[in-house]
């Protein structure tokens, strides 16, 4: 068989020509950068491509077809085990650095890749930092980026705050999550691609507002007492849930991201 090389490849793929370039990039093993237009592909490469692309093509994530996501600076591992970091939760990261000054104790609920709390633990290498998540699945991946970025973090499975150890209580200086927010009734209306991803990690209820309720409502327990939670939210909750939670006496704020959306909830006892 003759070489086939990567001009020829991109001119017939069906995907859109920067997706082709990424996953011919993932199959050899190069950046994208990297990549020459006169490079030869083998016929091992050519199969493992054409796989790829039917999988995109059937609304894979392009994120999980190249196994791994840009967070920062930072690559991270996933797969369909975790929703792919979104450039919204990176913003939140920055947020919540900017919000506190030598945190001892860090907590990241619902912690998925694991992106926040290795962005954190990176940021913050003299922190605790403990992450939960009540999917064991999501755990493993978030270890392998763990390992793979040389930070300490703590993973715990379980529910919410259920799964925080006991002597935390009071202790934590800086809270971030980024829970499930989308309502039941808006899962249909998500993009295919988005509806690959465990569905676990994106409806909280009928409401979808229901798990950051239990977190706002479960934080005073745990926060010190000049302690900050930070939350990504979705871009219309946030007049509701700032309304709720200073009806709880908590002190809060909704801070918008680039696009100038409500999509972050900063908490204080
Ligand atoms: C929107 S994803 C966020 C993942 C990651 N923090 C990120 O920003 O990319 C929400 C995560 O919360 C987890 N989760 C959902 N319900 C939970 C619960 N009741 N307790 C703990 N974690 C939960 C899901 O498994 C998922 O990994």
């Amino acid at each position: 068989m003759d070489a086939v090389r990567v001009r020829e490849v991109l001119v017939r793929s069906r995907l859109p020509r920067h997706e082709a370039r990424r996953l011919v990039a993932a199959v050899v093993g190069r950046s994208v950068p990297r990549l020459g237009l006169d490079d030869e592909l083998s016929a091992v490469e050519l199969r493992r491509l054409a796989e790829l692309e039917a999988r995109r093509l059937e609304g894979e994530p392009l994120q999980y077809l190249e196994g791994s996501a840009a967070f920062g600076p930072f690559e991270l591992v996933v797969d369909d085990r975790v929703l792919v970091p979104r450039p919204e939760t990176e913003q939140l990261w920055e947020l919540a650095v900017a919000l506190v000054e030598r945190p001892a104790v860090i907590v990241d609920v619902g912690t998925g890749s694991g992106a926040l709390a290795v962005a954190l633990a990176r940021t913050f290498p003299e922190a605790r930092v403990v992450a939960t998540d009540v999917s064991a699945e999501a755990l493993a991946v978030a270890e392998l980026n763990r390992a793979r970025l040389g930070v300490e973090v703590e993973f715990r499975c379980g529910d919410l705050f259920d799964a925080l150890p006991g002597e935390l209580r009071g202790r934590v200086d800086l809270l971030v999550s980024n829970p499930p927010y989308v309502a039941e009734g808006e899962w249909e209306s998500l993009p295919a691609d988005v509806r690959r991803e465990p569905r676990g990690a994106l409806v909280a209820g009928p409401r979808g507002t229901e798990v950051l309720e239990r977190l706002v409502g479960g934080l005073d327990r745990w926060l010190a007492a000049d302690g900050v939670a930070v939350f990504e939210i979705g871009e219309s909750q946030g007049e509701f849930l700032a309304e709720w939670a200073s009806g709880l006496g908590r002190r809060v704020e909704v801070r918008r991201d680039l696009a100038g959306r409500d999509r972050f909830l900063v908490v204080r006892r």
